[in-house]
Formats: C-alpha cells, sequence, structure tokens
C-alpha cells in the first residue's frame, strides 16, 4: 500500500523563484536563503519520493473572484506553470499521478471533506517554488524528479478553513493514501508562510519568536498547534500569515509523534520569514 513516510513544511515567495530562474542564488542577499536547503536537497535525492501531495495556495491565478473554492484538489494530468505577470517561469511542467489523484478524491468525498475537483489549473509560485527549493534547478526540458498531487487551500478571501479543519483534512489524506493498495513513498508538503504582511499599514512584518514557537509546536503539540485562531495569524503573523494553516494539513497526515530531522528559518526573503522543517514519520 502507499505510505506517508514524510512532511515539509516550506514557505513560498515568488522573488525565490525569480532568483534560481536568473540565477543569482550566490548573491549575498540570497545565499542564506539557499544554504538552508542544502540539507533538504541531499535529504530529498536519498528519500526520493515516488508522489509529492502538496498542499499550497493559489494566489487569483487559477481562481478569482468569481469562483472560491475551499479545497481544490487537481485531478488533471498535468498542470502548466502559470504566468504571473513575468512569463511562465522556465521549470518543467507538474506531472499527477492521476491514479491516486482520484482515488483521494473518491476517499475524500465519502468521508465527509467535500473536495472541488480541478481537471484543468496552472499553478502559481505557491507550488512551483517550493518544489525550486527542495529539487534544485530543473530544466524546463527535464522532469520534476516525482508525481505531484496539488491541492489548493483557500487563504487568500475569508473566510479561509481553520486550521483544525485542515489538521483533520490531514489525517483524511492519510487515510485515502493509505488505502491506495499500490506501494508507494509519498511526501506530504505544507506550504506558505511565515509571518508576512504585503498591505496597508503594517507592511512588512515579521515576528520571528512567534514563527518559531509556531515550528516548535508543529513537531512536538501538532493538536495545539491546529487550534491556532484565525485573529492570531492575522495579529501576530501578518495578514498573509494565515497562509500556515496549509502546514496543519501536512502535520495531520503524519505520525503523532515525528521526527524533526531539519530546519531553516531566515529573514528577509522579500517581504516574508522564510520557513522550512523536515518532519519523518518515525515507525515508515
Ligand atoms: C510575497 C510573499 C507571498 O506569500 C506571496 O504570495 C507573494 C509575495 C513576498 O514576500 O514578496
Ligand atoms: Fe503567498
Amino acid at each position: 500500500m502507499a505510505r506517508i513516510t514524510a512532511g515539509v513544511g516550506c514557505s513560498h515567495v515568488p522573488a525565490i523563484g525569480v532568483a534560481m530562474d536568473t540565477k543569482i542564488t550566490d548573491q549575498p542577499y540570497w545565499k542564506p536563503v539557499f544554504d538552508g536547503f542544502e540539507f533538504s536537497r541531499k535529504w530529498m535525492k536519498e528519500n526520493k519520493p515516488d508522489v509529492i501531495f502538496l498542499v499550497y495556495n493559489d494566489h487569483c491565478t487559477a481562481f478569482d473572484a468569481s469562483c472560491i473554492p475551499t479545497f481544490a484538489l487537481g485531478a488533471a494530468a498535468e498542470f502548466q506553470p502559470a504566468d504571473e505577470g513575468w512569463g511562465p517561469r522556465p521549470v518543467p511542467v507538474v506531472k499527477n499521478h492521476q491514479k491516486l489523484a482520484s482515488h483521494i478524491a473518491q476517499s475524500l468525498i465519502l468521508d465527509e471533506f467535500d473536495m472541488t475537483i480541478m481537471n484543468e489549473m496552472e499553478v502559481d509560485h505557491g507550488l512551483t517554488v517550493p518544489l525550486s527549493v527542495m529539487f534544485g534547478e530543473v530544466s524546463p526540458e527535464d522532469e520534476w524528479p516525482c508525481l505531484v498531487i496539488p491541492l489548493a487551500v483557500n487563504v487568500v478571501q475569508y473566510p479561509a478553513p481553520t486550521g483544525n479543519r485542515c489538521y483533520q483534512l490531514g489525517k483524511a489524506v492519510r487515510r485515502a493514501i493509505e488505502s491506495y493498495p499500490v506501494d508507494l513513498n509519498v511526501m506530504v508538503f505544507g506550504t506558505g508562510g511565515m509571518s508576512h504582511q504585503l498591505q496597508y499599514k503594517r507592511a512588512g512584518l515579521i515576528n520571528r519568536e512567534w514563527d518559531q514557537r509556531f515550528l516548535d509546536l508543529l513537531t512536538e503539540d501538532p493538536v495545539f498547534a491546529s487550534q491556532i485562531p484565525h485573529v492570531e495569524y492575522l495579529r501576530e503573523a501578518g495578514s498573509e500569515g494565515v497562509e500556515m494553516v496549509m502546514w496543519h494539513v501536512m502535520r495531520g497526515a503524519l505520525d503523532d509523534e515525528v521526527k524533526e530531522v531539519h530546519r531553516h528559518y531566515h529573514v528577509p526573503a522579500s517581504n516574508t520569514a522564510v520557513g522550512h522543517i523536515i518532519l519523518e514519520n518515525v515507525a515508515a
């Protein structure tokens, strides 16, 4: 059967993708951001997933105010990198494991999580930047090293789902994956965050202490972490800090006790605190 072996938490920032695409990652501003992913790239090679279940948010690319699904599962054969204003990123098309995605859709919906099913969708920096930092540069003519099942979560337009709903969804994702009768090494990514606010008077807000506490709680006390209310993200981590609810889907899909094998935290990257964590399912 398919097994979830590990979870990865990882921020996204469009400028991180641009830094890789324009080959300036060695510049003093960017080097410390990317140094923190060197361990991760080795670890990805050693632990080679067959499939990544990648929880991310769309930024008014595939969706806009005309249609706001809370949870949208990618079921298409592939997902093209979107043009977010500077042309599509020069990275490979993202290929799905369509059979597993369909199985997950069926399992989640019968488990009473009512997913929107996307049979056509372009993906933005929310999905491609975490893949880039974890795998390194991959030419658009090559393939990503594994298949990817995208789950887009609405954190752009209130009401976003609660941390608890995301955590419970993670548990349902685990039930779905573990009932797929083919041996597969599956990793779950929770992306977005950490603290950042892109708008109005508190634009530029960063809260290192709160971010570090979030990472501690995520590893050690995921149930407590899942109960953090929206207003706390807003107050402590800024208006875009609510992206962090997506990390609870990842955490919910793992064992209650996990081994934290890597952590990276760096400020600044554009307007955002970059946070990254790798959690292994010890039993796996
Ligand atoms: C930035 C961060 C984001 O989460 C995002 O979606 C866009 C931009 C930034 O820090 O520039
Ligand atoms: Fe974002």
